[in-house]
């Protein structure tokens, strides 16, 4: 019991993740990916108090995105589950990055429950809300947890501490990530002889424009406060936001601040707020290529394919 409370107190580095430290994030995070166009499209700039709320709001069932998202999600994860904790080795670490409000571990505790696999449950978040979600609901099934509250950036430093094979899950979360960038973090995170698990909706299985709507929806107050860490305002700075055909919500820059001409910035250049993408299952399968690692994929017929890859 002593180890177990010692291990949980220790990695909760708490006044890291301060606002001076969101704002320096963001203006490190803002590149230009083109002339007239800038990425902004940092997904963990999106999750502070204010974006936490408005990802609590679309995940009520009776939301279209919990209709067109999460719903055939949770459907599809309850499938194969058991296929993925198969491949994992009988005594691992599972680092959850990102939990989220949704609890979509539970389809991973419950195979490796039924498979007799030991784990170690890891959350990690930048948000102290989410990570005490996770932390709570774990340890109310007795599943020893060790809460970490790093930047996934961050991560490979952090987990100093932790041994053994590691099962590294990024869920549906890797739609907002540049995938060949994101795959690359996560092979330092899971490290040699880990696994990493991905999750994504597939275009051609969706209803592209109802994905586009739903988003057009949320994404003002989503990225609200993001752009706030750069001084922006929307209607005063920036243009409302847009999503476009591949789910990517732009602005355009109608007045410059004082950060945005020390980034570069002229007026009428375009901004990638956020981006949840989709991927066509061909595209995904070269994605997965060029890792030229080992992988599998999940691939049920239904909305949604996973890859477990392995390090
Ligand atoms: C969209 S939610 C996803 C939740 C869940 N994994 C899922 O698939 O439904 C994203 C979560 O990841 C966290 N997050 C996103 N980017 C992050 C980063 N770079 N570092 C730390 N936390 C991050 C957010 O705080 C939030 O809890």
């Amino acid at each position: 019991m002593q180890e177990k409370k010692q291990m949980s107190q220790e990695t909760l580095n708490t006044e890291r993740y301060t606002r001076t430290w969101f704002v320096e994030r963001a203006k490190n995070s803002f590149k230009k990916l083109e002339d007239g166009k800038w990425d902004f499209s940092d997904s963990l700039l999106l999750y502070m108090p204010s974006g936490e709320e408005v990802y609590i709001n679309v995940q009520n069932t009776d939301t279209p995105y919990y209709k067109l998202v999460t719903a055939p999600e949770h459907e599809y994860l309850k499938d194969i589950a058991s296929q993925v904790v198969v491949e994992l080795p009988d005594d691992f670490v599972f680092i959850d990055l990102g939990p989220g409000t949704e609890h979509k571990e539970q389809f991973f505790f419950d195979a490796c429950k039924n498979q007799n696999k030991i784990f170690r449950y890891v959350p990690v978040d930048i948000s102290d809300y989410y990570l005490r979600l996770a932390k709570d609901y774990a340890e109310k099934q007795s599943i020893p947890t060790q809460p970490i509250k790093s930047a996934f950036e961050e991560l490979p430093s952090v987990l100093t501490d932790i041994s053994g094979p590691r099962f590294v899950s990024l869920g549906l979360t890797f739609s907002n990530y540049n995938s060949q960038e994101v795959i690359r973090l996560m092979t330092a995170i899971a490290g040699s002889g880990g696994y990493i698990f991905l999750n994504t909706q597939i275009k051609e299985r969706i209803d592209m424009s109802l994905i586009r709507e739903v988003y057009q929806n949320i994404v003002g107050d989503l990225c609200k406060d993001k752009l706030e860490l750069l001084g922006l305002v929307v209607g005063v700075h920036v243009s409302e936001l847009r999503v476009d055909e591949n789910n990517r919500t732009w602005c355009t820059i109608l007045q410059l601040n004082d950060e945005l001409k020390a980034l570069g910035v002229v007026i009428g250049d375009e901004i990638l707020v956020l981006q949840s993408l989709r991927y066509y299952k061909s595209d995904l399968e070269r994605e997965l290529e060029k890792t030229g690692l080992a992988y599998t994929t999940y691939d049920t017929g239904e909305t949604f394919v996973a890859s477990l890859i392995k390090v």
